[in-house]
């Protein structure tokens, strides 16, 4: 199958790390999330071995938790020894109720607001990823008015157009994200930076995009930071030992999409980094990664339940679901590709041709269009695999919706991860 946590059983049910999906459905209802928590945590373990067999000492993954932001992953996280890329002060709650040390938290945003400041430095938050000058100065005046010293890391933009979705491409000069090297801008903020006394550089950071299969566009990244490093050095007489090359490793969820070699290409990377050192005379630096997608991604699959399968004479098929757009909003979007199936046929052929659709009331409430099936009716299980990323951590509640559990499986069995929302939570907020 798709990944090596997946396969049909004796019963002839799609099975996540062994457990029969079918049966998870029947137990929790659907719509359901599954999580293969082992999955997560081999993950984040095999990237820790990884950046430190071939790269400098200190080198090290943070999980970008935007992916999967919820108390069980924070926990995985720090089980596993990695730190964490938080983007908002939801984040930061919600990885302090975890009990995740937030020492090895790295704080992302392109508007972090004052208020975002203040509660980032009163939970401990380690290093502050900045993004403008307004943003460094306003951190300045508050680390000054504590009395405390802060890391940061500068977000450059390396000028660097890696082949992917334009949406998710973060990487270029003209981009909301971070300060262009290309402009001179970068090296003004360096010098911002050395200024101010609250504030200590721990390094440059870079983040190119998202689902990239190749390594040249991150070695390329790294090239352009490294030459930078050492103009940072010549210019300003600053040494910058840390270069954090942000997430985007890619994930397969299809057939049609390549297996990635994690190993392969850190190694390449890292030969790549070694080189550039070499050629600009400067220290090779600790590198840090933030992967998320490859982290959670295919530790997940969701479960919904078959409504209907409605053929339009002439034109197409289509299969409706308990779930949708707002708990998988990646194919309206974006035409993510997706692999699904009827989970309780799983062993049967794809027969059908169907368009999978959602049941909020717009048109474009879709998961996936055209996709091969097994034969379904009112009453099966639909599974949509690899969701462990950008779904649930970007689900709605539109047309009221409530958001679906997610459920853990693994060596400790399994168990509800995050409850499913109720009407009255609903209303919660309402006044
Ligand atoms: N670091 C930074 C600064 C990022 O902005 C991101 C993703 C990552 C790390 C993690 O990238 P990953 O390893 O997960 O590719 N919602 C989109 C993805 C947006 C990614 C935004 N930033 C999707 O569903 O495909």
């Amino acid at each position: 199958m798709l990944h090596k946590n997946l396969s049909v059983n004796d019963n002839g049910h799609l099975a996540i790390a062994g457990f029969d999906t079918v049966e998870l459905a029947k137990k929790y209802k659907t719509p359901l999330y599954v999580l293969d928590t082992d999955s997560v945590y081999e993950s984040c373990v095999k990237y820790k071995t990884l950046i430190s067999k071939y790269f400098a000492e200190g080198s090290k993954p943070l999980f970008a938790s935007k992916a999967l932001s919820c108390t069980e992953i924070y926990r995985i996280a720090e089980k596993a020894g990695i730190g964490i890329d938080v983007v908002s002060g939801g984040e930061i709650y919600t990885a302090k109720k975890a009990g995740f040390p937030l020492k090895n938290a790295y704080f992302h945003g392109n508007n972090k607001t004052d208020a975002d400041i203040a509660f980032a430095l009163d939970c401990g938050v380690g290093c502050f990823v900045v993004d403008n000058t307004e943003e460094i100065n306003a951190l300045q005046a508050e680390a000054e008015r504590r009395g405390i010293s802060v890391r940061v890391m500068l977000r450059v933009s390396p000028g660097i157009d890696p082949h992917t979705h334009k949406a998710v491409v973060t990487g270029s000069v003209d981009s909301k994200f971070g300060i262009a090297i290309e402009t001179g801008q970068a090296l003004e903020a360096i010098k911002l930076i050395s200024g101010c006394k609250n504030l200590l550089l721990e390094g440059l950071h870079c983040h190119i995009g998202s689902q990239i299969f190749e390594y040249d566009p991150f070695a390329e990244a790294a090239a352009v930071l490294i030459r930078f490093v050492s103009e940072v050095k010549a210019k300003l007489r600053i040494s910058v030992n840390a270069l954090n090359l942000g997430g985007g490793f890619g994930v397969r969820y299809t057939d049609e999409d390549p297996e990635f070699d994690y190993e392969a290409v850190l190694s390449k990377i890292s030969a790549s980094i070694k080189k550039s050192c070499a050629e600009c005379g400067v220290e090779e630096p600790k590198i840090y990664f933030e992967p998320g997608r490859s982290i959670v991604a295919a530790a997940g699959l969701t479960l919904y339940t078959v409504g209907s399968f409605k053929t339009i004479k002439g034109y197409k098929s289509y299969v409706s679901i308990d779930g949708g757009m707002p708990d998988n909003p990646r194919y309206a979007l974006y035409q993510s590709k997706y692999t699904c199936l009827i989970a309780n046929k799983a062993g049967e052929e794809k027969s059908v041709c169907a368009t999978v659709a959602g049941r909020c009331c717009e048109s474009g409430d879709l998961i996936q269009e055209d996709v091969k099936l097994q034969h379904c009716e009112r009453g099966d299980i639909l599974a949509v695999l690899v969701t462990g990323a950008y779904n649930y951590s970007m689900a709605s509640n539109y047309n009221r919706l409530p958001r679906p559990a997610m459920v853990a499986v693994g060596r400790e069995g399994d168990r509800v991860i995050i409850k499913r929302e109720s009407y009255e939570d609903l209303v919660r907020n309402d006044i």
